[in-house]
């Protein structure tokens, strides 16, 4: 199945306009000055820059290199509008200076032990761009690459869909991959990010949504009096270079153990400056329920603002990272992004699951020709 096959089963029911409001109100375009290189070193023009609007005043900033959310501003509990994500004034400082700010991560987000994996009886080698590790896709993933965009307006609200071919042998992986993001704005303050691929050889595909959430405001400083939930008993345990050990470690008595609403500062020194590891949360969570259903597995909330985020998902696991290695780069409107200034809800497979194929309790992270890969997330702001 072709991958636009995916999108009008996804859009199908739902693509009208939106009876009195025009595209104009509620999509906005522009490009950016900034122009892409492809693989091959070819200028592959200008980047163009979407903005969503809804009724209520929220508004979500989109880019296509790397299917990029550059904006999310929403109302605080006085109903002053706050921008939420971490994020760059102009599009050349993120391939920069971006820490994957905002982007879709792929061809396989987060990492895989030492960039190799054999699948079918045959064995790949991929970059190792972390350490000896292989990380988000690798020297040119999916953040790297600038998507081809289309605005649609659905019943729920206007959106951008982004689409991207990655060829055969890109970046080491197999097949040809088309692959595609959704992002539509709601009239009941969503952000709903919907992912698909389809492939023509087997190839492992994780995409991931990778925003850095400030809801202070991006440029408010320190996440560590935010509030979260996490939905998870289950850890992947990992070793000095991040890579999971292969067990699923209970989080009670931890200080993974988010199934209460607390602090994020709380028990944040559980996992202190060591070398290399700068420290803090960066692990993967088993999301309790089942996959491929949806489900609300999180809840993070800002004391000051009163911003409450929620995200529903259908994945299994959860990449929760608190922006350990940001390095007091200037951001939007001269922010200074310091150690724990952002924090990231990664919605995923497990990493490394490409190398604990049929493990007890491990996800299934291979794409087939004639399946189609899904991936939703509803991201819902409110305040308390
Ligand atoms: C992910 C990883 C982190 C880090 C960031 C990007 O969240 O788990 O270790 O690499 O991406 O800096």
């Amino acid at each position: 199945m072709h991958i636009t096959h995916l999108t009008t089963m996804i859009l199908a029911a739902s693509v009208v306009l939106v009876g009195c409001r025009s595209t104009e109100d509620s999509i906005m375009e522009s490009k950016s000055g900034f122009t892409v290189t492809d693989a091959a070193g070819l200028d592959i023009g200008p980047v163009r820059m979407i903005t969503l609007r809804n009724l209520n005043g929220m508004e979500v900033e989109l880019m296509e290199l790397g299917a990029t959310v550059t904006k999310v501003v929403v109302p605080d509990r006085n109903g002053d509008p706050t921008d939420v994500v971490l994020g760059f004034d102009t599009v050349e400082e993120y391939p920069e200076k971006s820490q994957y700010f905002g982007c879709t991560v792929g061809r396989v987000g987060n990492r895989i032990a030492y960039g190799i994996f054999s699948l079918d009886g045959k064995a790949y080698e991929l970059a190792a761009n972390n350490g000896e590790n292989h990380l988000h896709g690798g020297e040119r993933g999916f953040d790297k690459c600038r998507w081809s965009s289309d605005p649609v307006m659905t019943s729920d609200g206007p959106g951008v869909r982004f689409t991207l071919r990655s060829p055969d042998g890109d970046e080491g992986y197999p097949g040809s991959l088309d692959a595609e993001v959704t992002y539509v704005l709601t009239e009941s303050n969503e952000l709903v990010v919907e992912m698909g691929a389809v492939t023509d050889a087997a190839t492992p595909v994780n995409l991931v949504h990778h925003t850095y959430w400030n809801l202070g405001g991006h440029d408010s400083g320190s996440i560590l009096d935010e509030t979260l939930t996490i939905a998870a008993d289950r850890y992947t345990p990992i070793d000095a270079g991040f890579i999971p050990t292969g067990e699923l470690a209970p989080v009670e008595g931890t200080a993974l153990d988010f199934r209460a609403p607390k602090t994020i500062g709380r028990d944040i020194g559980a996992f202190p400056e060591n070398g290399e590891d700068p420290g803090g949360f960066d692990h993967n969570f088993c999301l309790e329920g089942e996959a491929g259903t949806m489900r609300e597995v999180v809840r993070l909330s800002d004391p000051d603002t009163g911003i409450v985020m929620t995200i529903e998902t259908d994945q299994p696991g959860l990449q929760f990272y608190t922006g350990n290695f940001l390095n007091g780069m200037t951001g939007k409107g001269g922010a200074v992004y310091d150690k724990f200034g952002g924090l990231c809800l990664e919605t995923q497979t497990y990493p490394d699951s490409i190398n604990r194929m049929g493990e007890d309790g491990w996800p299934d992270v291979v794409l087939r020709p004639g399946e189609v890969y899904r991936h939703r997330m509803i991201h819902r702001f409110t305040t308390d």
